[in-house]
């Protein structure tokens, strides 16, 4: 059953703050490749994050830092060729906007170009508000995100939850309202206070994206990998496992194996 409030043929920068305005959440998943992205823009998603999470869960790296813009677009230009109805976000990485705006023009302009997701993401808010009116000006649409930033991580030295104390608070609140200044579309908020992150959602017009971010924002998202249990070693509060894809899959591989071993696979209507 939908619970949707208008049929939208195609989501666009413009009907995600049509869907705040009118009060409709926002579903977000990330997706990384063809199959899975076809799977949530066909069940409904409204935005599909190609997040540089794929660094974790696609490669098996601790962080997010060493993705590469290289390896972004491959992902991205993968999820692209699925997707009929969702927006597609593409996180630029570690490394590809931070040093100057003219860089990160460049990569979101390589983003844009070779992969054609229809907007990219940034993590940071006033240390990057020149990269991110350069890339605006562009007329490439931008993505905040805010709170616990992953390619942060060695400045933060935990993954905790953000902005707890007042001064760290006022800094966020400060920086999401540059970034609806700025021209973002729409805001990541990562795990901080509910309370916090619904004050936020409540004194901007751009949609506010939560993940570990309480019910008062805009819209959810979470990892794909996550929330269809398919790894059992990340179990953060926030996160609400959908299926047991890990001991699913890992049954029925094992059970392929058996079959195999014990020539029941295949039998004689799997054969030519
Ligand atoms: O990379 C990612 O998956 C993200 C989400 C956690 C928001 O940035």
């Amino acid at each position: 059953m939908s619970v949707a409030k208008k049929d939208y043929k195609r989501i666009t920068t413009k009907s995600l703050i049509e869907m705040k305005a009118n009060g409709e959440k926002i579903s977000m998943l990330t997706a990384y490749d063809y199959t899975m992205a076809k799977i949530v823009d066909t069940a409904g998603v409204d935005v599909i994050l190609v997040g540089d999470s794929a660094s974790n869960v696609m490669a098996g790296y601790e962080t997010t830092l060493p993705i590469t813009l290289d390896h972004m677009i491959y992902h991205a230009s993968s999820v692209v060729r699925a997707v009929q109805r969702a927006l597609v976000v593409v996180d630029l990485p570690f490394g590809s906007y931070q040093s100057d705006p003219k860089e990160a023009l460049r990569s979101s302009i390589r983003i844009m170009k070779e992969s054609g997701g229809h907007a990219v993401k940034l993590e940071g808010g006033s240390e990057i508000k020149d990269s991110i009116k350069k890339i605006l000006n562009a007329g490439i649409p931008v993505m905040g995100h805010l709170g616990l930033t992953p390619q942060s991580i060695y400045k933060f030295g935990s993954y905790t939850v953000r902005a707890k104390e007042d001064e760290e608070a006022d800094k966020l609140i400060e920086d999401a309202k540059l970034l609806e200044k700025l021209g973002c579309f729409a805001l990541v908020l990562e795990k901080i206070p509910a309370h916090l992150a619904g004050k936020v959602a409540k004194s901007i017009s751009i949609p506010v994206i939560g993940i570990g971010a309480g019910g008062g924002v805009d819209g959810q998202v979470l990892v794909i990998h996550d929330m269809l249990g398919m790894n059992n070693e990340f179990s953060p509060r926030f996160l609400r496992r959908y299926l047991n894809l890990y001991e699913q899959m890992t049954e029925a591989i094992g059970n392929y194996v058996t079959d195999v071993k014990s020539k029941d696979f295949p039998n004689a209507n799997e054969q030519y």
